[in-house]
């Protein structure tokens, strides 16, 4: 679950930046959790449950942008992974 948390962030991370591969395993893990039974919802829900777990670290310091930048992003991704299909 460890490796999952690490490779999750990794994916956002390059799908937020120059898209440089890492970004495909979101799409990929998808449809592979099928297997696991995993709603696609719940991918939104993990990455949300990051947004906010990095909100309450930062405090003061998360800002409206950041708010408006994850909020584009978690629908980008959506669209990107087919995940409300
Ligand atoms: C981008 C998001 C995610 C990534 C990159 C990811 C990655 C992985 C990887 C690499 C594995 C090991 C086997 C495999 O390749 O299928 C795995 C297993 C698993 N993942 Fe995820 N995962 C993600 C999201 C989720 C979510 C949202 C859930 C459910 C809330 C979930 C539940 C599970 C479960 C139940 C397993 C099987 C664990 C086991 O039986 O050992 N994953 N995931």
């Amino acid at each position: 679950m460890g490796s999952m948390l690490a490779l999750t962030i990794e994916a956002i991370l390059d799908f937020a930046g120059e898209r440089s591969g890492h970004f495909r395993l979101i799409a990929c893990e998808v449809a592979s959790h099928d297997a696991y039974g995993t709603p696609r919802e719940l991918f939104i829900s993990f990455f949300a449950i990051i947004r906010d777990t990095l909100r309450d670290q930062l405090g003061d310091e998360w800002s409206d942008e950041m708010t408006q930048a994850w909020d584009m992003l978690l629908v980008e991704i959506d669209a990107f992974a087919g995940i409300a299909a």
